[in-house]
């Protein structure tokens, strides 16, 4: 399958040993992160960073520029403190310290403001420092705003102002400068197209890498594996004999110190503008033309277009909110979000939304897609779900003996416990019961575990997401017009719920399913909603 393979992630080849192909190499480049005392870049994008170190996936010389506004960090210190962030790191199980002393030697902190344009000197002179061996067509860099949205565009302007970035038409030349921007990329359709028209108009779309870090996870991607390297589940992926698509990520924590965050946000800006509809993307999308970044994301805007418009006539029964109240998680109890810090007494923010779409389109007009995330539930868990249609005709369980058969159900795992199972009816051993028409029938699943399989657990996305900028693969990063098209099917659903506050707000206990208005939502459907 050489297509597909020159287009997984630089990560994948080298972990399942594959052979790099030319173009995937990393090659020399400077990564400068902008946020650099945040929260993003000590647990997630310096763990990333150490182990691509570790598997020797950097080029030789990468080095990290970190950009804080504490002045007095210098690069010993900031390297003391990534180094401390790493050992407390759920993602690193062991530091080794001979891969830490080689690769601190390449961290460097400059301090500034990057919204000033007077920092933007002293960047430019520590780079010119870093890069001092370098000749100039392998001074790559790239631009990480691990910063708050409300100050991306004064830093992309002083980006392209300040020359750090330049607009660069080709692909092909060197050096090349990208920039890499965090989610939330607006916070509704129009301040997104207006972001989208700032970028674009000082970078070509190929420097700029919108983050959705779901798209970095092992088993998302694999989603495009199953159904297009497979001949048998690609005839069944339709209205034919899909019957609903459940697509579920829940989460055990609460908003955390994120509560001023999450007020703004909410859990349709949060999950489902993003993450959510990346997951409907994938499974609901048609085959691309090859694995391209733009072939893949040319079908994703295509299907994201084809679902149902939200209308404020259909809203109240297509769309669930609520918000956790004090219960119990995991043997912990937790408050209630309206008694969380910096989270309003009064708020109508919801941390549970569950959405019923419908993808207007030839493949899977009239089949439901079932969306829903919440904070707060009793189990950290990510998920696709196929439901197949029943089995025509019942002789054996339905046919006034024991239960209705279940439908075949499909399982993508996304997280934890990355992997697919295929859920189907068997015949219980033993002869107890005598005629043909009587026999037994239990459901059974047919599981694959990445763990089991290639013996090691995914890798976090971030890791697969940072060697994709460096070597210049797209896939797994947004186009302007797919962040618009997502923007613009959220946009309604916010506008009412903002314009139609909830009285009283729906509310489910903390470590629970969600409130009972979402199991009214997804109605009989295969008994409810999956509980995995
Ligand atoms: C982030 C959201 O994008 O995704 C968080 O802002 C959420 O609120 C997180 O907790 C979930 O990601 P993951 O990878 O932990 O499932």
């Amino acid at each position: 399958m050489p297509g597909l393979h020159m287009h997984m992630s630089a990560r994948q080849h080298a972990t399942y040993g594959t052979k790099l192909p030319e173009m995937s190499q990393a090659e020399h480049c400077t990564m400068v992160i902008f946020g650099a005392t945040g929260d993003l870049t000590k647990r997630k994008l310096f763990p990333a960073l150490y182990q691509l170190a570790a598997e020797h996936l950097l080029a030789p010389g990468f080095a990290v520029l970190a950009v804080g506004r504490e002045s007095s960090l210098t690069d010993e210190t900031f390297r003391t403190k990534m180094r401390e962030a790493l050992g407390e790191s759920d993602e690193v199980k062991k530091v080794d310290d001979s891969v830490w002393q080689e690769f601190e030697k390449r961290i460097f902190f400059v301090g500034g403001d990057a919204t000033d344009a007077a920092a933007y000197e002293g960047i430019k002179k520590k780079l010119d420092e870093i890069e001092s061996e370098c000749a100039p067509e392998t001074r790559n860099r790239f631009f990480y705003l691990a910063v708050p949205p409300s100050v991306f565009e004064p830093i992309v302007r002083l980006l392209s102002s300040s020359g750090l970035v330049p607009r660069i038409d080709d692909p092909k030349q060197r050096p090349w400068a990208r920039v890499v921007v965090e989610k939330p990329f607006g916070r509704s359709l129009a301040t997104a197209h207006a972001l989208n028209q700032l970028v674009l108009s000082l970078f070509a779309e190929h420097q700029v890498y919108r983050i959705d870090h779901f798209l970095g996870k092992e088993t998302v991607q694999n989603v495009l594996v199953l159904r297009f390297a497979n001949s048998i589940f690609e005839p069944l992926w339709n209205r034919r004999w899909v019957s609903h698509v459940e697509i579920t990520a829940a989460e055990t924590v609460g908003v955390e110190a994120r509560g001023k965050y999450y007020e703004e946000a909410g859990v349709v800006r949060d999950m489902f503008q993003n993450h959510l509809l990346q997951l409907l993307a994938l499974t609901a999308m048609e085959p691309p033309y090859s694995m391209t970044a733009d072939a893949v994301r040319d079908e994703k805007v295509k299907v994201i277009r084809s679902i149902r418009w939200l209308s404020p006539e259909t809203i109240p029964e297509v769309a669930v909110r609520a918000q956790y109240a004090a219960g119990t998680v995991k043997g912990e109890k937790v408050p209630g979000y309206r008694d969380e810090p910096d989270v309003s007494k009064d708020s109508q923010t919801p941390t549970y939304a569950a959405v019923r779409f419908f993808v207007d389109n030839w493949r899977w007009k009239g089949v439901p897609f079932f969306v829903r995330s919440g904070k707060r539930m009793p189990k950290r868990v990510s998920e696709i779900a196929v439901h197949f249609q029943a089995p025509p005709h019942l002789m054996f369980g339905g046919n006034g003996v024991g239960r209705d058969l279940e439908p075949n159900v499909l399982v993508m795992r996304v997280q934890p416990n990355e992997g697919v199972s295929l859920n189907f009816e068997v015949k219980v051993p033993g002869a107890a019961v005598a005629l043909t028409q009587n026999i037994e029938v239990a459901p059974v699943d047919m599981d694959f575990a990445y763990a089991e399989a290639f013996g090691e657990t995914a890798a976090p996305a971030y890791e697969t997401l940072l060697l994709d900028v460096m070597i210049g693969e797209m896939t797994l990063f947004t186009r302007s017009d797919e962040v618009e098209a997502a923007w613009r099917l959220i946009d309604p659903l916010l506008d009412y719920w903002a314009s139609h506050p909830a009285d009283p707000m729906p509310t489910y206990p903390a470590g629970s399913w969600g409130p009972k208005e979402a199991d009214k939502l997804i109605g009989k459907m295969n008994g409810g909603w999956r509980k995995p």
